[in-house]
């Protein structure tokens, strides 16, 4: 991703519809968490970006900065319900009462034969893909300002089958059923909550992913993404759309954003 995509005006971007806006990201040091944090850095957020990896952290944050935005870093391994509460008494110390929106997208996946399911590989998945986003809402809930809009990052695995991403998949399909469910309980504060599902996005992530296919089976999935693949700035550009004012009648959603797969 080049320098440009800090630039408003080759980026096409104009609004800072995100001024004032304090954001939380999971998962910024990498992929689509990496590009939703610079997309609303250019929009104006002021940003606290959580992965493990420090360097790539800094790096961002750093980015973000020269561009004259506004980031800090916390690291924190999501894994450990521990480290989630260190994490949210850091947060709670940096903003205070005040937490205007909340993205998850860190997240894991795994390709595997259903008899190779074990339960580690299970409870590894729920851990980071479903109970971390979720503990993360319980900690913080009561920080969020009114209005405020939480975005998960589930995934189209969890409504379209694909051989080897059982795990996976449900993972995917139980967030999007808790964003439903947070939806209809934090409405009565004014809290949106809603969730994207990716269609495959060049990522590290799609890179591991790749390591399972043949290149005949990732060129014919590809022409089932009937746009092609997709970039993490596609999906930026939806978190966008999802956590701004402009969507503010939109809650519960499952927001497909994936070039036309799930029509395939
Ligand atoms: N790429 C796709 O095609 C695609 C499609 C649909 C949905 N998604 C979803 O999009 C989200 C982002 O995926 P991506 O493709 O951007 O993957 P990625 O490049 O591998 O990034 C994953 C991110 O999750 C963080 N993470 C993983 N385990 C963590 C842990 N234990 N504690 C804290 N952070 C952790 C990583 O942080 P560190 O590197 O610092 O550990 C990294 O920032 C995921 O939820 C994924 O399921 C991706």
């Amino acid at each position: 991703m080049g320098r440009n995509y800090f630039n408003m005006e080759s980026s096409g971007i104009k609004s800072m519809r995100f001024k004032h806006k304090r954001i939380i990201v999971t998962g910024a040091s990498s992929g689509i968490g990496r590009a939703i944090s610079k997309r609303l850095s250019v929009e104006g957020a002021e940003l606290l970006v959580i992965g493990r990896n420090a360097d790539q952290l800094k790096n961002l944050c750093e980015e973000i900065s020269t561009a004259g935005g506004y980031a800090k870093f916390l690291v924190c391994d999501l894994s450990k319900e521990e480290n989630r509460k260190t994490l949210c008494e850091s947060i709670s110390e940096i903003w205070h009462d005040k937490i205007d929106i909340l993205i998850n997208a860190a997240g894991i996946y795994s390709m595997e034969a259903i008899r190779n399911n074990t339960p580690d590989l299970w409870y590894q998945l729920m851990e980071i893909n479903v109970i971390a986003p979720a503990d993360l809402l319980s900690k913080l809930v009561l920080k969020l300002a009114k209005g405020a809009v939480v975005v998960n990052i589930s995934s189209v695995a969890g409504i379209v089958a694909t051989p080897g991403s059982s795990v996976y998949a449900s993972t995917k399909a139980a967030i999007l059923s808790f964003t439903r469910s947070a939806a209809a309980e934090l409405a009565k504060r004014g809290i949106r909550v809603n969730a994207i599902l990716p269609g495959m996005v060049k990522t590290p992530m799609m890179e591991t992913m790749f390591r399972f296919f043949t290149k005949e089976q990732q060129i014919e999935l590809e022409k089932r993404h009937l746009l092609g693949f997709g970039t993490v700035e596609d999906i930026a550009s939806a978190v966008s759309f999802i956590a701004s004012h402009e969507a503010k009648w939109i809650t519960g959603c499952a927001f497909v954003v994936d070039g036309g797969l799930s029509l395939s």
